[in-house]
């Protein structure tokens, strides 16, 4: 991620006349097709996964993107086999590891989304320092969804609401789509404008249910290990075809 964020607000010459989304999320899926084609344990296809991760952070500052949020770890993917949970852990641990320092250095914020319940303690910690040592960067934003489920997220969310309520902060009626809004893990992230899912499924996988309300969804074929900057470049030449209504008619 040697290049990442020429300038996050300053689309690359490429994108200047293209309508680019502000807020992009992708459910990087495949990985565990990937490898079983080429006959590797299903592990294999996520260490690959973290390199098109990699790939993908420094392609999107680049080309101009602000914010991208990227599901690597389910509150469902707790089914999986342990080795299979644990190598995912371990590659968080890595991943933080290795390139927290660089994404600081280049002025990217990074956050994590999801509940901190049932996370290893030295996970929870080096989450908490990935956000803290990145806290006051601004020229893009990384946000990593770990242990991380939609629905579990409007509960806690729900939850902390009531919770104001009980304690006499809020009152009932004072709860609109804004106040639930800020109760989220994303409550300072700006709207999400773009979903890519690889892999070729049509689901939405408990990701980000509320934050999906508008955006637009585009499914790609290509399993994740293989993504690179063109085919990001494909969902934003996608993007940019699209008529956002939200909701209106076209005037
Ligand atoms: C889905 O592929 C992918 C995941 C469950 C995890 C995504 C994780 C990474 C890309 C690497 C980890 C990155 C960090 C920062 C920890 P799948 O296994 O469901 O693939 P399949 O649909 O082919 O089985």
């Amino acid at each position: 991620m040697s290049h990442i964020l020429p300038s996050a607000h300053d689309p690359s010459p490429a994108f200047q006349n293209q309508t680019l989304p502000r807020h992009i999320a992708i459910v990087m899926d495949g990985n565990g097709r990937w490898a079983r084609a080429k006959g590797r344990p299903r592990t294999f296809g996520h260490e690959r996964g973290v390199e098109a991760l990699q790939r993908t952070v420094e392609a999107a500052g680049e080309i101009g993107i602000e914010y991208l949020t990227v599901f690597s770890f389910s509150t469902e993917n707790w089914r999986r086999p342990l080795g299979e949970v644990n190598a995912l852990f371990n590659l968080l641990r890595a991943y933080v590891k290795r390139d927290l320092a660089r994404l600081n250095a280049k002025g990217v914020r990074i956050r994590i989304i999801g509940s901190r319940d049932d996370l290893p303690t030295d996970i929870a910690a080096l989450i908490e320092k990935a956000e803290t040592e990145t806290r006051t960067n601004t020229r893009g934003h990384l946000t990593i969804a770990f242990n991380y489920g939609g629905r579990e997220e409007i509960v806690r969310a729900a939850r902390k609401l009531a919770r104001s309520v009980q304690d006499k902060q809020i009152e009932v009626e004072a709860i609109d789509e804004r106040v639930f809004d800020q109760a989220l893990d994303t409550s300072d992230l700006p709207e999400l404008d773009l979903l890519i899912r690889t892999g070729g499924e049509y689901r939405v996988s408990n990701f980000l249910l509320w934050q999906l309300a508008y955006a637009e969804i585009t499914v790609m074929d290509v399993l994740w290990p293989d993504f690179d900057r063109a085919h990001l470049e494909q969902a934003l030449s996608n993007f940019a075809l699209r008529e956002r209504r939200f909701g209106a008619v076209q005037e």
